[in-house]
This record gives C-alpha cells, structure tokens and sequence, in this order.
C-alpha cells in the first residue's frame, strides 16, 4: 500500500496542499492569490523551466472576506513577472503556475494552466495576407493560420488535413490576446452563439404534432438533429467569408423547427432566409409511402414558432407548392440552399431555381444516407421517396457536377466539384465545437 493511502496520511497532505487561484495573465504579468498552511513561493514553468518565482505577500481583501478564519489571506495576492523573450517570438505555449512550500516533503499544488503567445505571434497573425490556400473554414481564419503555421494548412479537402488545422484553431482561440483577433472572434462568437441557441431550439422546440394521423411519422416536431443543422449553420458564415454572394433557402419547413436554428445564424450574419413550403403538407406522390399532407404546418404556426425560438425579422415566407411558386417567378441569387422535401417530384419541382445558386454555393439536403457518398462520387438511384436524383441530374444539366458527403443523421452536403467550397467534415466541426463553444 502506498502510504498517500493511509487515511490520517491523506487527510493531513489535503489540509497542507495549496489552494489559488490565476485572476490573470496580462502581457508578460501572472497575477493571482495563493495560500498554504506556511509561507509559499509561486513558481512559472514552461516547457520544464522555471521562468520566474516569488512569494505571495500582497493583499488581497477580497479573500480575506471569503476566508476569513486564514489570517496569511489577507497578504495572499501575487504577480510574477515573466522575462521579456521567455516564450520565442512566434511560438504557443501552456504555463503552470505552481505553489509550493519550502520544503519538498509537502505537498505542492498546480493552480492554473494558461496558453501564452510569443511577443510577435499577434502582430504576425493579425497582418496576414492573402494565403491563396481554401478550405471549409474562414477564409481570415486559414490565412492568419497560414502566416504562421502554413503546415497545418495543408490539405485542407481531406479529414485529416481538416482536424490538424482544427487543433492549431482550437489552440488559437484557448490564447489570450491574439484570441481577441478579429478573425478569431468574430468566427468564435458566431459559432457560441448559434451553439447556445441551437441548444436551446433543441431543449423547447414543442415535440409533439397534435395533428398528426395515426400511424403517420409527422408525429414529431423536431425530425432534424442538431448535428446536422449545425452543418449548415457553419457553412453559412464559411461561405460568407469567402464573399459567396447571395440568400439563403430553405425548402420544407414542416413546423419551423430547423427554420428556427437557421434563422437565428442568418440574423447573426445578416442574411435574408426564404422559406418556401406548401404549409400544408407534402403533395400526393404515389408509391412514396406518404400520403399528401403528411408534415403539415400552417404559415400561422410555423411564423409563430420561428417567432418565439428564431428570427423571424430576417425571414421571407413564400407560400404554395413549389411547381406553383416557380411557374413563373424565381427566388434572388442564393448561396446556399436547405432541403427537406422527402419527395423526388419536389426536388424536381424546385431544382429549376438551381441556376440561381451562386456556383460556389451549397447545397444540403435531408433524404441522405451515408452509402449514397463513395470516394467523392454521389450513387443515388431514382425513387418516388428519393429527392437527391433530381438534384444530380439538374447540375450535371447545368453543367456542374456536384460532389459532397455525408452529414450525419439522415443529411448530406453536396457543391460543384469544380469550383464549390467544400463543407467540413461533421466530425472535425464537433471536436472543433468542444473547444470553442
Ligand atoms: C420533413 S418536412 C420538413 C422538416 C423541417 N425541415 C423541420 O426541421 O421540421 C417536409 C416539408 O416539405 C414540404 N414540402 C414537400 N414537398 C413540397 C412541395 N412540392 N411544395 C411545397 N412544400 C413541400 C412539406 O410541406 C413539409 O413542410
């Protein structure tokens, strides 16, 4: 048995081992309070180098007043200055701020960790400029990215080029002071703010459809997950960054549940989004396995939900069936398209607008398995429930194959192969979210 295990042996090293805690890292400054049983000295480490040390002995009232029966809080503060150069000029690197008593029989305690920045790293990333490599990220992001660290811009089409440059990011964003660049806090607030919302869309959003027919699968109000609206809600500031111009559609919007997400990111960026729909269900198909009027919303309840859980400011409703809607009339230029239409005579419908879509834009689409992706090739086989053949067809017609992947759940993205700006793989976007939001 290890003797830390004996209970009096554990229960005096917890009353001895230090508590603190890092208020902040500013500039070259570590400032912060400590307090031990004893007199402690706080230590800086890098890399296994101490790089400065000092003792606790300024007062700090205010943890005094939290722990009132410790005398020595009153003078628990610190600030430790860190030689100018500790970190080279343009590196990243974690510090640990230690305190520790005199002797090495007593225990020693890890307060903080902290992400700093070598002097220049700011001003090097802050001035990039154009970096000529594309990616499914911001485009100030991969060049402020590629300034520095242009090995982790390479390949940025596969999933492995896309996670290493996620991590360098992830990183970034962790840093004080240079993830304060605009580059890096605009993309980071966009993606915190649609997280949060998304989050709670997905945790209120009603659930149940009181109308629906036995048996029917409309009984659920909520038929996306957020993975992989997420997808979309991404590739919409991507594409903005890139200067795609052009709205945003939506196509089938049931209840307004994903018009509810989507709708709060096109208000974060100042996009118009149009929502088209029958607002009463889905037409006759027959041989589809639906019945005409499955998964109908009327245009009062869905406002109302887009109201309550997104923003309904930015969005344009656009009644009928769409063989109706674009008889005649076409939507304004768009980057970027949503479909959930679960039928292959409405992707028909509507895919005579795709000439519309800017040819760097984006298309998702619901109605997709993973199976149908193979090696940047789409194999979709017609069907009455199949709405991805139509949308081959018309832009293989329009002269711009597409290629994609697959999104998760039953969602897929798709752009023109030859010049569509890819969309990031789900699960480098989640990994990336774990860090950032
Ligand atoms: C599965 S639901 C969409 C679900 C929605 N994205 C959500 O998150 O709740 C399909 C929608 O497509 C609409 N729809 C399908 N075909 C249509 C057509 N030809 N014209 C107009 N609306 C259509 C239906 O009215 C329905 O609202």
């Amino acid at each position: 048995m290890k003797w830390t295990r004996l209970p009096v042996v554990r229960q005096f090293h917890e009353y001895m081992t230090p508590r603190g805690h890092v208020d902040a890292l500013t500039g070259t400054r570590v400032v912060g309070w400590a307090l031990g049983r004893g007199p402690l000295v706080m230590e800086v480490w890098l890399d296994g180098r101490c790089l400065a040390r000092g003792r606790p002995q300024m007062p700090r009232l205010d943890v005094a007043h939290f722990l009132p029966e410790r005398t020595a809080a009153t003078t628990s503060g610190f600030a430790l200055d860190l030689p100018v150069g500790a970190l080279a000029s343009q590196s990243l690197g974690e510090l640990r701020i230690v305190a520790r008593y005199g002797s090495r029989w007593l225990p020693s305690a890890t307060i903080a960790t902290l992400r700093a920045a070598g002097d220049d790293l700011e001003r090097r990333l802050g001035e990039a400029g154009d970096s000529g490599i594309s990616g499914p990220f911001p485009k100030p992001v991969i060049d402020a990215i590629a300034a520095v660290w242009p090995e982790d811009c390479e390949d940025l089409g596969a999933m492995a080029g896309q996670a290493r440059f996620a991590r360098r990011l992830a990183q970034i964003v962790r840093t004080p002071g240079i993830n304060a660049l605009p580059a890096f806090a605009s993309y980071t607030r966009y993606l915190a703010a649609t997280w949060a919302h998304c989050r709670f869309v997905e945790r209120h959003f009603p659930a149940t459809n009181r109308s629906s027919r036995p048996g029917a699968a409309d009984f659920h109000c909520k038929p996306n997950s957020v993975r992989e609206l997420f997808a979309i809600i991404h590739q919409l500031y991507v594409l903005r960054s890139w200067g795609v111009a052009g709205e945003f559609a939506e196509f089938g919007c049931f209840k307004g549940y994903s018009s509810a997400m989507l709708s709060f990111a096109c208000a974060q960026l100042g996009l118009r989004m149009h929502i088209f729909d029958s607002f009463e269900g889905l037409p006759p198909a027959p041989g589809s396995g639906y019945t005409a009027g499955d998964y109908a919303g009327s245009l009062d309840e869905v406002r109302d939900h887009v109201t309550r859980f997104g923003a309904v400011e930015c969005v344009s409703f656009h009644k009928g069936f769409f063989a109706d809607t674009f008889r005649r009339w076409r939507p304004p230029p768009l980057m970027c398209l949503w479909m959930d239409v679960d039928l292959e005579v409405s992707a028909r419908d509507l895919m005579v607008i795709a000439d519309g879509l800017d040819p760097r834009g984006t298309i998702f689409s619901h109605e997709c398995e993973a199976g149908i992706f193979r090696d940047g090739k789409i194999v979709s086989a017609p069907a009455p429930d199949n709405p991805i053949a139509p949308m081959l067809d018309r832009h293989d017609e329009l002269g711009r194959p597409l290629t994609g992947h697959f999104i998760a759940g039953y969602s897929g993205a798709f752009w023109p192969k030859d010049v569509g700006i890819p969309v990031v793989h789900t699960e480098v976007l989640w990994s990336l979210l774990e860090s950032v939001a």
